[in-house]
């Protein structure tokens, strides 16, 4: 759970001739250390410095996010290695936002971010395939655990995927086919790209990192969280914070940066389709935390925490919740609603770029935090009493 400064407080003193004025030290954001993994958890005390939160059942115009850049481009089917291309376009992504920051959706209303594939009806191969990709401006990640909340589409043909990707021998995917889901197996695919992928001709099955589990519920029917923890030894991947699988080879040592992508080019290998209809991906989240191969962002969290890191038993390390879904997946204020550390401006300190999109609104600009100082404002207020020759000291500090 998050580990809270204890902000306010008030100190009742008599004052004695010699006025002792006593205040503590200002405080610093609340995860300046960073986030940590729970203690159970494989690597053992594992933690990352900075964060990346988009809030998308909240969010109101995806171009007012700077995390996120949606992708325009085209690959021609014999590039796309499918009887298909690819069309990814703006057009294809649509906010969604639900009526206010206290609904969190219901089975009837969904909310969150739309990646479409166009439907093509019963036209023959050859041309492009409408989808959507968008990725985060970010490209520093190296080691983290990455979470995505999403809803796949029930509509055969396309492949869904959540990926952290720097190129094609160096990517973590999770990826999901419609074509692949019936009433009684909901597969998922796990796959480390490597130089090993290469050799096998991109053919995930193929490649010795390759893992389909089936899934203990139906992808289709709500949103589920689908996750990957990357540490410099191993990847484990999970659904609804159920371990599915943890590969310790192949790892990439490398930063890139995460990406969500709906797309199909009809191989009759993977993706299949095109759908007959348009398909839609939704995503309610994404809570990234990782680390930084930025010198820079490195020296600030030195700055920030300490290079002794003692300020973490004072609360500058916050422990990432995991996700608790039920059956029919994350909907309504029960099992829908979520936590964001950006939510509390307290906690972050120059972690992210984007923070506080899950107000919906403009974002705020990147906060910085010094050191020492809380990057809130610390309000202190002093009111003095003197009552003859007593006198009673009320200091009171409180974060806004
Ligand atoms: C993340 O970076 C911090 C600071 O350099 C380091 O102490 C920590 O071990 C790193 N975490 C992982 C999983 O590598
Ligand atoms: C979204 O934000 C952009 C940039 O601020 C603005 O140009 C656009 O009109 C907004 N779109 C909507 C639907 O509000
Ligand atoms: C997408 O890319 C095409 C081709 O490069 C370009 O003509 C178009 O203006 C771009 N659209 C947007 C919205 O950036
Ligand atoms: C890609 O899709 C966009 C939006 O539907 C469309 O305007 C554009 O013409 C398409 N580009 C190609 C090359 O098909
Ligand atoms: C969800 O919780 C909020 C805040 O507690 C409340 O205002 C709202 O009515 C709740 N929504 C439903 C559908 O219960
Ligand atoms: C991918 O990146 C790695 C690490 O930078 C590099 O060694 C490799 O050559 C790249 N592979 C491709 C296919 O670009
Ligand atoms: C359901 O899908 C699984 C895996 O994709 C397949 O092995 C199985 O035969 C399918 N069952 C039916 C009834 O189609
Ligand atoms: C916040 O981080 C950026 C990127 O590392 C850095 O340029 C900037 O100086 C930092 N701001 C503060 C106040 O530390």
């Amino acid at each position: 759970m998050l580990l809270h400064h204890d902000f306010s407080y008030t100190v009742l003193s008599i004052l004695s001739p010699l006025l002792l004025l006593y205040l503590p030290s200002p405080t610093s954001a609340a995860c300046e250390c960073g986030y940590a993994l729970p203690s159970n958890a494989s690597p053992p005390q594992t933690f990352y410095t900075d964060l990346l939160e988009t809030d998308f059942l909240h969010l109101k115009n995806l171009s007012t996010n700077t995390d996120w850049s949606p992708q325009n481009y085209t690959v021609t089917p014999a590039a796309a290695r499918g009887p298909w291309g690819k069309n990814a376009s703006l057009s294809n992504i649509l906010t969604n936002p639900l009526a206010s920051k206290y609904d969190w959706g219901s089975d009837d209303v969904l909310g969150g971010l739309e990646l479409y594939v166009t439907g093509v009806g019963n036209e023959g191969a050859g041309g492009l395939v409408g989808m959507a990709e968008l990725s985060s401006v970010r490209e520093d990640m190296l080691y983290g655990s990455f979470r995505a909340s999403v809803m796949f589409t029930g509509e055969r043909g396309t492949c869904g995927a959540w990926f952290w990707y720097l190129n094609d021998t160096r990517e973590i995917d999770i990826e999901l086919l419609s074509a692949q889901q019936n009433a009684s197996a909901h597969p998922i695919n796990l796959v480390l790209q490597s130089p090993a992928s290469a050799e096998a001709g991109f053919n995930a099955a193929n490649t010795p990192t390759f893992s389909h589990p089936s899934l203990p519920f139906d992808p289709t029917d709500g949103f589920h969280e689908y996750r990957y923890d990357w540490s410099p030894t191993s990847v484990a991947f999970y659904a609804d914070s159920h371990l599915l699988t943890t590969m310790t080879t192949s790892i990439p040592q490398v930063p890139g940066h995460v990406t969500l992508s709906h797309w199909s080019n009809g191989d009759k290998g993977w993706s299949q389709g095109p759908p007959k209809q348009d398909a839609v991906m939704r995503v309610g989240y994404v809570k990234a935390y990782f680390n930084s191969s930025d010198p820079h962002r490195q020296e600030d969290w030195q700055r920030r925490c300490g290079p002794s890191r003692d300020k973490e038993g004072q609360g500058g390390m916050c422990v990432i919740p995991d996700a608790v879904v039920g059956e029919g997946g994350m909907s309504g204020n029960a099992t829908g609603k979520t936590f964001f550390f950006s939510e509390d401006e307290g906690n972050v300190g120059n972690q992210s770029i984007s923070p506080g999109s899950w107000d919906g609104d403009v974002p705020k600009q990147s906060r910085g935090v010094k050191v020492g100082m809380s990057e809130g404002m610390v309000v202190v207020t002093l009111i003095v009493l003197v009552v003859g020759s007593f006198g009673i000291l009320v200091a009171e500090v409180s974060p806004i």
